[in-house]
């Protein structure tokens, strides 16, 4: 243990009342041993030394009573006391272990016995002052420290909660120790099967890191990161839940009456921090009712910054029990590991495409096919299907739904554009998205678009943002992954790409795609949209639309989510109307908004939601493959085309990344109908898991 480590300088205080032969051997025996040694001649300079420097260890000669008081003395050093007698007396040591003393040492004035004794003193006595010492430090870290500490003995009896888990789970000390785990309320949000999962990592003697939700005592579930720890020391009894199997290792660290290695788990829980943030909002909130106004208004500075801090983003382990969750994690929201020299990822279109001259139709919205207008008719709904239109306008799906759902907001008014220059633009950013891509093909922005367009209709949403935000919010998701090259950031990172070194591998994809779609836009007068605008809506409405591009970046997730709750969702529900209107608040709405639409594949109909997970999860099969045969880390090792099951990297992206989501969304915008439909695919990916299938859809009768 590294707190033991200064030993080497331990402190020896000598009191003895006139230098001898005996004191010369100790000072000699202390500079062998490199310890540090000072004398005292008098009780009185024993104690002001000793107050000064705490030694580790106090030899006082108690050979001359005359002298002083030894017994007294030593009661005075709460340290380990060698105590010295003259070889001619054989008394009971009682009194003197009374007195405080932890050895006797026999008048012996050869060195190296004043060695050996050090010696032992060091590596016995004092070695465990140390330890316990130590301990006590351990113990005042864990009750100082803001993170939940949880304790218990290998049979799940809880032996120890700090004052952090009492205050956020509301349960006293008292009505915890000495209980079960088991006894304590479990709350219900957590898969059926975690706790098994839990336990067996932790009979493996491993340490289990997760998502869990845990009870408090007044009945409400708090979304904790939570660690688990097994712990090993010595001694104790063990169940050996391993009976009738052979194992060498495990005989051996035995035992002979079967003793083993004592497990304690210890369960630290690092409650997810918007927890201590909506405390400290709380306080805050009770504060302001009763002071002044000038406190109140730095208050209301103070909680501005608490809500919109980067406070918010979870220590997210990546260390979760699930591979599924790990890759998605490791996958979506990391920007890779470091980059391997010499794997040069040349990026398939360097150049922005150009419209192919055969696309390049005369369209307006008043000429659009009768076979394509049927496949639009419904586009206001929710279950839209934006596969009838890819197929009915042969892969343009994003310039037809565009021109139509452009045309119902009036974008081409508030522009003051041409529809010829909209509907150019809308070609030219559609040639730029990757027919070749099984997932980000011009087929999913079109999807983006629907889903912005109708939440955009929602009551809530409507009262939050201003024309110029609709504006944004559609430019915006028809933008938002043009030219992706059909592989995730932690990918382009690792293989070195051109576009990682340019952005520093930080949001790589999202930041060349709002930078790539103003450079298309701005190149041609033909397709600039923004071209009649005010310098100044200008770059109103540009800032909007590089801020949602880059909200769709995944690392940012749970921060978007959080902020959204916390900032509009939590004041609404107390009814605070005026959280509606605020500028900072209405760019969370709207990050939410277009988060919302990027992944709300799980929330369409089931036929819709299969065939896109049947898309993503190709486009991941092929990452996969491109990285084993370059030779780049495999970031998705479960979006193996070989292994992978498709039910159960649904399954855990939905617990991940959808369900509180949408469950926030759901509670500001209203989308039962969205959330019948997440309801729905998710029981349909479990009863395929059930049935250990790893396909999209069951096998034909
Ligand atoms: C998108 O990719 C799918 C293959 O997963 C393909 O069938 C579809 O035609 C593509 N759409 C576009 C617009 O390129
Ligand atoms: C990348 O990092 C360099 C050095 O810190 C900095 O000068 C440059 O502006 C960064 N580029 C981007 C796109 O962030």
């Amino acid at each position: 243990m590294c707190l033991l480590s200064h030993l080497s300088f331990l402190q020896v205080l000598l009191v003895f009342a006139k230098e001898d032969s005996q004191s010369n051997g100790f000072c000699w025996a202390c500079e062998k041993a490199n310890f540090r040694c000072s004398m005292a001649r008098t009780p009185e300079s024993a104690l002001e030394c000793f107050s000064e420097k705490h030694h580790d260890l106090v030899i006082i000669d108690h050979r001359h009573s005359r002298h002083f008081d030894a017994e007294a003395l030593s009661i005075c050093m709460l340290t380990c006391v060698l105590f010295l007698r003259p070889d001619r007396e054989e008394a009971s040591v009682m009194p003197l272990i009374n007195a405080g003393f932890n050895r006797r040492y026999v008048e012996n004035a050869n060195m190296m016995a004043c060695y050996n004794e050090l010696l032992q003193l060091e590596h016995g006595e004092v070695r465990a002052q140390f330890k316990l010492r130590a301990g006590n430090a351990i113990f005042t870290a864990l009750e100082q420290s803001q993170e939940a500490i949880e304790i218990t003995s290998e049979d799940q009896v809880i032996q120890y909660v700090n004052p952090a888990y009492e205050s956020i789970m509301g349960y006293q000390k008292g009505e915890l120790i000495g209980k079960e785990i088991i006894e304590v309320p479990k709350s219900e949000k957590n898969k059926p099967d975690l706790l098994e999962t839990i336990n067996s990592c932790i009979r493996k003697g491993k340490e289990w890191q997760g998502i869990y939700y845990a009870k408090k005592k007044n009945g409400d579930s708090i979304q904790q990161n939570v660690k688990i720890t097994p712990v090993i020391g010595q001694g104790g009894k063990h169940k050996d839940r391993r009976k009738g199997s052979l194992d060498v290792r495990s005989t051996t660290s035995r035992g002979s009456d079967g003793e083993i290695l004592n497990k304690y788990i210890i369960i630290i829980v690092n409650i997810i921090i918007t927890y201590f943030v909506i405390q400290v909002i709380n306080i805050i909130n009770a504060a302001q009712e009763s002071s002044p106004m000038p406190v109140a208004e730095a208050l209301d500075r103070v909680l501005e910054i608490l809500r919109t801090t980067e406070l918010y983003s979870p220590q997210l382990g990546t260390k979760d029990e699930d591979p599924h969750t790990n890759d998605l994690v490791g996958g979506l929201m990391t920007d890779g590991l470091r980059r391997l020299s010499g794997n040069e990822y040349i990026f398939s279109t360097k150049q922005p495409h150009h419209i192919p001259s055969h696309l390049i139709t005369p369209l307006s919205l008043n000429d659009i096919p009768p076979r394509i207008a049927q496949t639009m008719e419904n586009e206001d709904s929710w279950d839209f299907d934006v596969f009838n239109l890819e197929a009915a306008t042969m892969k343009r799906p994003l310039t037809y739904l565009g021109l139509k759902i452009f045309s119902r907001f009036g974008v081409c008014e508030f522009l003051n554009c041409p529809e010829a220059t909209l509907r150019s633009w809308l070609q030219v950013i559609e040639a730029n998205y990757h027919s070749s891509n099984s997932y980000h093909n011009s087929s999913h922005a079109a999807d983006v678009l629907h889903a912005t367009a109708y939440f955009l209709c929602k009551e809530r949403v409507k009262q939050s943002l201003d024309p110029i935000d609709e504006v944004a919010a559609l430019i915006a998701a028809t933008v938002h992954d043009v030219d992706h090259p059909g592989r995730t950031n932690s990918f382009l990172c690792n293989a070195g790409s051109e576009l990682a070194i340019l952005y520093n591998d930080t949001a790589v994809l999202e930041s060349h795609h709002a930078a790539l779609a103003f450079q298309i836009t701005t190149r041609d007068d033909k397709c600039n949209i923004f071209k009649n605008i005010e310098r100044n809506e200008y770059r109103t409405l540009r800032q909007a639309i590089i801020d949602m591009v880059l909200a769709t970046e995944m690392t940012k997730h749970f921060e978007h989510v959080n902020k959204f709750v916390n900032s509009i969702n939590k004041p609404l529900a107390e009814s605070v109307k005026s959280v509606l209107t605020s500028p900072e608040n209405r760019i969370l709405v709207k990050r939410m908004l277009i988060k919302c639409a990027d992944i709300s594949n799980p929330c369409r109909p089931q036929e819709l939601c299969i065939e896109w997970a049947g898309r993503i999860s190709e486009e991941y099969f092929a990452q996969t493959d491109e990285e084993k045969r370059q030779g780049l880390p495999v970031v998705m090792p479960v979006f193996d085309r070989n292994t992978c099951s498709i039910p159960k990297s649904q399954i855990s992206f939905i617990d991940y990344f959808i369900t509180d989501m949408f469950d926030a969304w759901d509670a500001f915008a209203d989308l039962p109908n969205l959330m019948q439909h997440l309801d729905n695919n998710f029981k349909y990916w479990k009863g395929l898991d059930e049935r250990k299938l790893h396909s999209l859809r069951p096998p034909p009768e």
